[in-house]
C-alpha cells in the first residue's frame, strides 16, 4: 500500500472519537473507503483483528480491512460458538480496533485500514428498529466504518433501511456461523445446485439493498464463480477460492494460534509456539530470581532507607 494506491481516500472525514490526533495537530491519515477498494485492480487484505495492540501492528502492515469479528466470542472470550458474542463486548473491542489502528496510522503517515463491525447474534434479528438502533452504535460508539450481517434474501428490507440511513452493510453470504443451531455446525455452503442458485439470490438481493460489499463464507468454486460473475459490488472470500476482489482470515487462524484451522488456511506463522516458548522462559526467569534489580532510584532529598536511615547528603 503506498500513498498513490487508489484504495486510499485522504478527503473522507474522520468520525468524531477517531478523529482526536486530528484535532490536537497531528495530520489526519489518508483512509481506506469501500469506493476506493472498489476501484483496485490487485486484490486487498482482510484480517479480523479484536485489539488496538494487534490493530497497529497490522495497520503497519498494510492490511486494508481490520474486521473486528463475532469469532471474538471464541479467540477472546472462550466461549465455543460465536452465537455467546455479547453486544456490548463487540462494540468495545470495535473502538479499540479503530483507535489502535488510527494512532498508528496518524504517528506513522500510514493509510488507516478500514474497520469492519460484525453484528452479533440477535442484535439484528429481533426487530428492524432494535437493528437499526445496534447497526448505529456500531457506527458511532464501536467507530466502524461499515458494519457486516449474515443475511440472505429475507433480510433485504433491513438492508435497504439501513442503507437509507446511510450505514454501509457488507453482506455476508454462503455459510452463515450465526445459524449454527439450524445447521448442525460451522459447515460449507453452495454445494448442491439449488444452494448454489439460492446463493447467487442472496448476493444479487444485497447488492440490489445497496450494500456495497460482500463477504462469502466457504462455498465450492463454482458457486464462487457464479456470485463473483453478477457481483456490482467488492467480494471478500474466506475459504472461496482465490477469484474473490478481498481475501478474509481469521488472524489467529493465519498466525497458527489454534489447534485446528479450518482447511483453507495454511498458516503462515508459528505464535502459539512462540507465546508457549517465552511464557516458559518467564517462567524459569521468576523461579531462579532473574528479573533484576529495581530500575527506579529514589527522588532526590528522599534518599531514605527502608530502615528510616536518612542518606548523608553528599558534598
Ligand atoms: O466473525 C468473523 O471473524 C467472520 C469471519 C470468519 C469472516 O465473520
Amino acid at each position: 500500500m503506498t500513498p498513490n494506491d487508489p484504495s486510499i481516500s485522504s478527503s473522507a472525514p474522520a468520525n468524531s472519537a477517531a478523529s482526536a490526533p486530528a484535532q490536537s495537530g497531528a495530520t489526519r491519515p489518508a483512509r481506506i473507503t469501500i469506493g476506493a477498494l472498489k476501484k483496485r485492480t490487485a486484490p486487498f487484505a482482510c484480517l479480523t483483528c479484536y485489539d488496538a495492540t494487534t490493530a497497529g501492528w497490522l495497520t503497519r502492515a498494510g492490511v486494508h480491512v481490520l474486521l473486528v469479528g463475532d469469532t471474538a466470542a471464541e479467540m477472546t472470550l472462550g466461549f465455543s460458538r460465536t452465537l455467546d458474542m455479547p453486544l456490548d463486548v463487540l462494540l468495545a473491542l470495535t473502538a479499540g480496533v479503530k483507535r489502535g489502528s488510527e494512532r498508528i496510522a496518524t504517528s506513522r503517515s500510514l493509510p488507516q485500514p478500514m474497520v469492519m463491525g460484525d453484528m452479533p447474534f440477535m442484535s439484528y434479528h429481533a426487530g428492524g428498529d432494535d437493528a437499526m438502533r445496534n447497526a448505529g452504535r456500531f457506527l458511532t460508539e464501536g467507530l466502524a466504518d461499515v458494519v457486516k450481517l449474515e443475511v440472505d434474501t429475507t433480510f433485504a428490507l433491513l438492508v435497504e433501511r439501513m442503507t437509507r440511513a446511510g450505514i454501509p452493510v457488507c453482506a455476508h453470504i454462503g455459510s452463515r456461523p450465526q445459524r449454527f443451531m439450524l445447521s448442525g455446525g460451522y459447515a460449507a455452503a453452495g454445494r448442491t445446485p439449488e444452494e448454489a442458485k439460492q446463493i447467487v439470490a442472496d448476493a444479487q438481493a444485497m447488492q440490489d439493498a445497496g450494500a456495497p460489499m460482500l463477504l462469502l463464507e466457504a462455498v465450492p468454486q463454482t458457486t464462487a464463480d457464479a456470485v463473483l460473475k453478477v457481483a456490482r459490488v467488492p467480494v471478500i472470500g474466506i475459504g472461496a477460492g482465490a477469484g474473490c476482489q478481498g481475501q478474509v482470515l481469521v488472524l489467529n487462524d493465519l498466525l497458527g494460534m489454534t489447534e485446528k484451522p479450518p482447511p483453507f488456511v495454511a498458516p503462515i506463522a508459528d505464535v502459539g509456539a512462540m507465546i508457549e516458548r517465552a511464557g516458559r522462559q518467564w517462567v524459569e526467569t521468576v523461579e531462579r530470581r532473574g528479573v533484576g534489580e529495581s530500575p527506579y532510584s529514589m527522588r532526590d532529598g528522599n534518599r531514605e532507607s527502608a530502615a528510616g536511615n536518612r542518606e548523608k547528603p553528599s558534598g
